[in-house]
């Protein structure tokens, strides 16, 4: 076998509007870990959707083990060994721990589903990764992170040699997050090859051997990681030198605009008090479980309140429902922003518009389509959201995080 088990040559791939990969080559060697990192859009997720035949490509090559792979399916990738683990959760909620994980080659018997042996499979896959979770447990009760463990668990239950991880920090705490990098360097020493998609460049330092850089669709470089700084990376990431990350901005300080007091919520929210100013940005800290997504969700009407007060500049403001809270001018992004912040059938346009509606629409109730125009253009300039056009499906934009 060649040096490499994946390859992708010259792989060209547009949306309509974009063209989300340009003439790019990738390759990956067996017992590496390789970080394919780029900006928001730069077609990181395309190009390993491709790989695992989610994707067709417009042209190119692609060969897995050396074969040239002309029409990968994700079916005929899964059998040459390749699995993906999307940035997107993708299982069924409805279903069982155990039936996703065997969702597309249940076990059976005689015909029959047999629940038994998917339980028991299930939890070996998921005791081997020192994953406490019960199989029979409905995915959709889970918390975020707990599903990203069952789509790592459903990803190595195939026994692949290349595996794909799209961003499977993003949801995880750090206990969680050491035991993944304890799970993937096992992966790797038993000469599996693993792509690894991150934002976190801090955490590459852990488990990367090389890294691969994409920008706008583009292949730019790829490196061993030992040869090279996060300054490099970063600027060959965003094309050109930058000093600082995330330069640190001071504001003044301003008047006292926002006031939680002792807020009651469910079991978890107890007894919640802060306060917050004008320029300021205050964080809310926390281990899993410990509440902090609760008490946003009572704060902006989402969940029941059971007692206390929210003032707005210093007047009490009464929040029983989310509109209440946007008619007071507080706005939420979800931690699951596609199950809880957007229609992703929608376009980008129609999102935007949803919460403004009292905005847009005239005194017969029929929206503004010029009012409605320069706000998208508005939102989307401001925060440079990458598009060929707001009518595009909000579900066709890149991940981010
Ligand atoms: N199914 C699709 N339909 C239309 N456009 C798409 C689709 N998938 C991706 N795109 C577009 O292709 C470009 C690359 O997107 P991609 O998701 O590959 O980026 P990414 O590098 O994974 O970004 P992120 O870090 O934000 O996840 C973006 O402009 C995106 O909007
Ligand atoms: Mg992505």
């Amino acid at each position: 076998m060649g040096e490499y088990i994946a390859e992708l040559n010259h792989i060209n791939k547009s949306f309509p509007g974009v063209k989300a990969l340009d003439d790019v080559s990738f390759n990956l060697k067996a017992g590496e870990v390789l970080a394919l990192l780029g900006e928001n859009g730069a077609g990181k997720s395309t190009l390993v959707k491709v790989l695992s035949g989610v994707y067709t490509k417009d042209a190119g090559e692609i060969k897995i083990f050396d074969e040239v792979i002309e029409d990968l399916t994700p079916k005929k990738a899964q059998e040459l060994g390749v699995a993906i683990i999307h940035q997107e959760l993708n299982m069924c909620a409805h279903l069982s721990v155990a039936e996703n994980i065997y969702l597309g080659r249940e076990e059976t018997h005689s015909g029959v589903l047999s629940n038994r042996e998917m339980n028991k499979g299930a939890k070996a896959i998921l005791n081997r990764l020192n994953i406490d979770i019960d199989p029979t447990t409905i995915v959709g009760d889970l918390a975020v992170s707990k599903q990203q463990m069952v789509e790592i668990a459903k990803a190595l239950s195939t026994n692949a040699k290349i595996l794909i991880m799209d961003e499977p920090t993003s949801a995880l705490t750090s206990n969680e997050i050491d035991d993944l990098f304890t799970i993937i360097k096992k992966l790797k020493s038993e000469g599996r090859g693993i792509v690894y998609i991150s934002h976190r460049l801090e955490e590459l330092q852990y488990i990367v051997d090389r890294v691969t850089i994409m920008r706008d669709g583009k292949f730019i470089t790829s490196m061993n990681f030992e040869d090279t700084t996060m300054t490099e990376i970063i600027s060959n990431m965003v094309g050109h030198e930058i000093k600082e990350k995330f330069p640190r901005v001071t504001c003044e300080r301003g008047k006292k605009i926002f006031e939680v007091r002792n807020l009651n919520a469910g079991k978890m929210v107890r007894d919640v008090n802060f306060d917050l100013y004008e320029g300021e940005i205050v964080g809310i800290a926390g281990l899993m479980g410990a509440g902090r997504t609760e008490t946003t969700r009572a704060i902006f009407g989402v969940d029941p309140k059971e007692s206390g007060e929210i003032f707005l500049d210093g007047e009490q403001v009464i929040i029983n429902r989310p509109i209440d809270a946007i008619r007071a001018g507080i706005v939420l992004a979800p931690e699951d922003r596609k199950k809880d912040g957007l229609c992703v059938k929608l376009s980008v346009h129609d999102n935007i518009s949803l919460p403004n509606l009292d905005l847009l629409c005239n005194r017969l109730g029929v929206v503004d389509r010029k009012k409605e125009q320069v706000m998208t253009d508005k939102a989307v300039g401001s925060l440079t959201i990458k598009l060929p056009n707001a009518e595009v499906d909000a579900g066709t934009l890149s991940g981010g995080r």
